[in-house]
């Protein structure tokens, strides 16, 4: 059994979501005490505070992947210069009822692909901007901003040369970032 699980939150439900491969690709340059789970999102209600004392089921599946991870990956793409709407609604439901927020503690690491120049950098901010309130320690550094592109996966679903030292190396920080909070 790996001594790290880690919850995965993917912030885009397309079926051939770069998201989705980036995720499948970088938890390969992971070592074997760490294993990976994606937290399906895309079934959540969306939040309403009215159902707090009554969560759905889903929702208390997501609150129970988080508690029961060491840490969380997300990865996620920029929309309209923000967070995807899917990816703000599952912080936000597994955030409450107020004073059960189960993202408080858990050492994150946020990274994502898009088609744009800028590549999720907005994103990924206002990301962090949400984390930060959760009292999320989240790794600062290296930032990565994926440019999606022809080539960046191979066939196999794995990276590129160009870009798979650069994503080792943030995948080393992430795993020192959990391995050092969960001390
Ligand atoms: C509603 C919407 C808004 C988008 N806004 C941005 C944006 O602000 N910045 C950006 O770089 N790409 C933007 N894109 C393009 C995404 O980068 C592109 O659709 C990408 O493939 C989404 O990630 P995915 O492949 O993981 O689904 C947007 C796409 C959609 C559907």
């Amino acid at each position: 059994m790996s001594k790290y699980k880690i919850a995965v939150i993917v912030g885009s439900l397309r079926k051939d979501s770069f998201n989705h491969k980036l995720a499948n690709a970088i938890v390969k340059l992971a070592p074997p005490e760490f294993s990976f789970e994606q937290a399906q999102i895309g079934d959540l209600p969306l939040y309403n505070q009215d159902d707090d004392a009554n969560q759905a089921e889903s929702v208390k599946r997501l609150k129970n992947k988080i508690k029961g991870a060491q840490g969380i990956l997300f990865v996620t793409p920029e929309y309209n210069r923000s967070i995807p709407g899917v990816l703000k609604n599952a912080i936000d439901n597994a955030s409450r009822p107020y004073g059960q927020n189960v993202w408080a503690g858990k050492p994150a690491g946020v990274i994502g692909a898009s088609i744009g120049a800028i590549g999720t950098a907005m994103a990924q901010q206002h990301l962090r901007n949400v984390l930060a309130f959760l009292d999320v320690p989240t790794l600062s550094q290296p930032e990565a901003f994926i440019h999606a592109k022809d080539g960046l996966f191979d066939d196999a679903g794995n990276i590129d040369t160009d870009s798979k030292q650069f994503l080792q190396n943030w995948m080393d920080r992430y795993i020192a970032w959990v391995k050092k909070h969960m001390a």
